[in-house]
Order: structure tokens, then sequence, then C-alpha cells
């Protein structure tokens, strides 16, 4: 088994490419259904770093005309979340009046998606749809729809495929897991 080390933690893998490409599959099917003959343009927003490469997997297999939009928000500190979650890049152009999917990586607590859907309220959208590669259902503790889920995980910190480690294994194909002791 390869494992691998950065900084301080050991990482063994989880979640392999061909499986993330497989629930990329099913929830783009999904969201290509919902939204089917659309007359407007539907905007996917990318929840930066963390869902770069799962929203460009995700837009490749979208049949519909769509939008590209970022943000950044910020929350996770090493393997946790601060609890606080901020927007430290805007909005990349505004949202009022849009339909909008928002692309997220993984849904851990639900603060950071509370966050942008009061961010996106406050914008006047017509509209949000959410979608998520990775969900942690353990510790969910919003209320929110969540309306596409690639793979629901147990509570454990992974990185890889995006996910990092403060800031390491973005660049890693697959999803590694936290080593327990
Ligand atoms: P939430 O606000 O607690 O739902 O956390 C959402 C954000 O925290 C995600 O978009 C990720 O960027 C980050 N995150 C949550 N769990 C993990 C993990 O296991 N590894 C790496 N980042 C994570
Ligand atoms: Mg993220």
């Amino acid at each position: 088994m390869n494992k691998i080390k950065i900084y301080d933690k050991t990482f063994v893998p989880y979640i392999p490419h061909d499986e993330l490409i497989g629930c990329i599959d099913k929830v783009a099917a999904q969201i290509n259904r919902d939204f089917a003959g659309a007359t407007d343009v539907p905007v996917v927003l990318c929840i930066l770093n963390g869902a770069v490469i799962f929203t460009g997997e995700l837009m490749q297999r979208l049949d519909f005309p769509c939008q590209l939009v970022t943000t950044k928000m910020t929350s996770y500190v090493g393997t946790s979340t601060t609890g606080e979650v901020k927007q430290t890049l805007p909005l990349t152009t505004s949202l009022k009046g849009r339909r909008v999917i928002i692309a997220e990586d993984i849904i851990d607590t639900g603060l950071t998606l509370v966050a942008i859907k009061k961010i996106l309220s406050e914008e006047g959208v017509a509209d949000v749809k959410v979608c998520t590669m990775l969900f942690k259902k353990e510790a969910y503790r919003c209320d929110e729809t969540i309306d596409y889920i690639g793979k629901e995980i147990p509570n454990r910190f992974i990185l890889g495929f995006g996910l990092d480690y403060n800031e390491l294994g973005r660049n890693l194909k697959d999803i590694y897991v936290l080593e327990e002791d």
C-alpha cells in the first residue's frame, strides 16, 4: 500500500480516481436531467480552492450552456474547521437574478454552505442548487438541502483531488485518508 507523508501526518489510499469519476458522472447526469431545456444560462459556482478539480470535471459533463463563476471561502486550518467561515475572494461577477449551482468538493459541518447561501441570497439570485462531490453526513449540523451528492463518507480527514492538508495534497489523483493510530 502506498502511504504518503505530508508534514507530520501519514495518509493511506481511500477513494480511487475511477470511483471519484463515477460519482461525478452520476451527479452530472442528475444535473443535466434537471436543467434540460434551460433557456437561461445557469451559473456553476466553484468554491475555491478545494472544488477546483471537481468543478473542472463536472463542467465537462454538463450538456447545457453554463457559466463558471468562482469565490473563495476559508474555514479549515490543519485537519479541522475553525468554525469561522470567511469569504477571502469575492464573487467574480454579480449573480443577481441567476440560477446558481454551487459546486463544492466536500460538505462537512455545513458552515461554509450556510455562509455561501447567505451571500447568494443577499445577491438576489433566482435559485440555488447545491452539488457536492463528498458529504460527511455525521458531521453535518445544518438544515440546508443538498441537491446532488457524489458520495457519503464517514467523518474522517481526507485529502487529494483538490482537497488539501495545509495547502498540500491537492494534486493527488486519488483521495487519501489520515491513518488511524
Ligand atoms: P464545512 O464548512 O465544515 O462544511 O467545511 C467545508 C470545507 O472544509 C470544504 O469545502 C473543504 O474545503 C474543507 N474540508 C472539510 N473536510 C475536509 C477534509 O476532510 N479534508 C480537507 N478539507 C476539508
Ligand atoms: Mg472547500
